[in-house]
């Protein structure tokens, strides 16, 4: 009937219950899974070998206490880890669970054993179970060098955190082991910065995205209020306070607001110019054993492509003894590599703005390389590895964040006739259930 409205009825949230019931693996994102009836529930901060008191939802749960500790659970080192809990030197009371870290209780031959799991787990799943998986090569607590704070106005005030787990909650933080030290304690200006922000639209919320470049801190403050909003008080407080921060850089959802001299980072000896958010390796000790890995596979070749290369991680690495040519869809990152290639003692760097998900490098062009590094985002390489499967290229590396679709990509390049022996496990996203892995391709 024209004009009649059907109200759909709230779909009814499930009931929470509580069971108990022994924790038998860790999940891919890093929660421990129960067997509770005939159900799969995911447990965060779980441990295998725990007997847990569960408040299940769904397939949801929430530790709410334990009957017998797993063997592989050790005190995390953060206050803000797990559930609200005593903490600290003053034994005082924290909000919720920081959202950041899922793995900080388990031992850590047991975490490495994990992690090494999910690679081999994607690896056996693309018919690649021979392939030997290396120890992790981690990086050490407190090195991560770009960090995305929540912001939002709460009680009349700017309040900066992470989120809690699974929720919009904020945690303000009063210690963190994964984030370099200058950056954590650069959380109350960002949080300053944010006021005039406020004071335009209260209800705003920010993601502030900081970075430690060679200069300082550089910062883009992401949210609901955009350049061309702000007034003039706006824009002479936040020019002010990032001067007396002394921020190498302040952006507004990406657009400069505060740029005193050239913002740069420097890839194995090269500065280069970073864009606003542009891609950096999460700590510099995970991009220099990145850089290892790719040294050692493309050895004495003399001419290489880098592909997906982002700013040139591995193409200034690579450029001290081979010529290197750099593709890459974003134009930013390619002006960055630009700017940097004409350093001395560096080989001749071309580079090229193209899509390599639509217009992979075809066979004919592979053909003057002598080896090939592809780097590619979550989603894989699978159009630029489909054309090199069928390519002479002899050294193919490939590098990724994503196990699964590393496996996928690597199952093309060896069904084409490439050997791959090993895989090495790099940990930038210490205590999460990220990992990254590096792999030397052969024909
Ligand atoms: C994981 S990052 C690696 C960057 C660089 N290798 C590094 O280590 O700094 C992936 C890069 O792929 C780029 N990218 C994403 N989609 C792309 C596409 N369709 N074609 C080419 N590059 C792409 C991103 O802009 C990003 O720079």
């Amino acid at each position: 009937m024209p004009g009649r409205r059907f109200k759909r009825k709230p779909a009814k949230a499930p009931k929470p219950f509580a069971a108990e019931a022994e924790i038998v693996s860790i999940g891919l994102q890093g929660d421990g899974t129960a067997i509770v009836g005939d159900r799969t529930v995911h447990v965060p901060f779980a441990a295998p070998g725990d007997v847990a008191q569960l408040s299940v939802t769904g397939t949801k749960a929430q530790l709410t206490g334990l009957s017998k500790e797993s063997a592989v659970r050790k005190a995390p080192v953060c206050r803000h880890f797990g559930h609200a809990r005593d903490g600290g030197p003053n034994n005082e009371k924290l909000g919720d669970e920081c959202g950041g870290c899922a793995l900080q209780h388990l031992d850590t031959d047991y975490y490495n054993a994990w992690k090494q799991g999910l690679i081999r787990q994607a690896l056996s799943r693309e018919g690649l179970s021979h392939v030997e998986v290396l120890p992790l090569l981690s990086s050490s607590p407190k090195m991560r060098r770009r960090a995305g704070y929540s912001v939002r106005w709460i009680g009349g005030k700017a309040q900066i955190g992470f989120l809690a787990k699974g929720s919009h909650r904020l945690v303000p933080m009063a210690e963190c082991h994964v984030l370099d030290p200058e950056l954590f304690a650069l959380r109350d200006d960002v949080a300053r910065l944010c006021e005039p922000l406020f004071r335009l639209n209260p209800k705003a919320w920010f993601t502030c995205f900081v970075t430690l470049a060679d200069s300082g801190a550089d910062v883009d403050l992401g949210g609901d209020v955009a350049e061309e909003d702000l007034d003039l008080a706006a824009r002479e407080a936040l020019t002010e306070l990032a001067r007396a921060m002394k921020l190498s850089r302040l952006t507004l959802n990406r657009v400069p607001l505060y740029v005193p001299g050239p913002v740069t980072v420097t890839f194995a000896g090269t500065p280069v110019p970073l864009p606003p958010k542009g891609f950096l390796q999460a700590t510099k000790d995970g991009e220099e054993a990145l850089q290892r890995v790719v040294l050692d596979g493309v050895g004495e070749a003399s001419h290489v492509a880098d592909l997906f290369s982002g700013s040139g991680t591995f193409t200034f690495a690579m450029a001290k003894r081979a010529n290197v040519h750099a593709v890459e869809s974003v134009p930013e990152a390619i002006a960055a590599i630009n700017v940097g290639r004409n350093q001395a003692g560096l080989k001749p760097i071309t580079t090229q703005v193209r899509d390599l998900f639509r217009q992979p490098l075809m066979p004919d062009e592979l053909k003057s390389f002598e080896a090939v590094v592809f780097d590619p985002p979550r989603a894989g390489a699978e159009a630029q590895v489909e054309q090199l499967a069928g390519s002479a290229v002899p050294v193919i590396v490939g590098v990724s964040c994503s196990p699964k679709t590393f496996a996928r990509d690597a199952a093309i390049l060896t069904a084409g006739g490439y050997r791959l022996d090993a895989v090495q496990p790099v940990d930038q996203f210490i205590w999460s259930p990220h990992i990254e892995v590096a792999a030397v391709f052969r024909r």
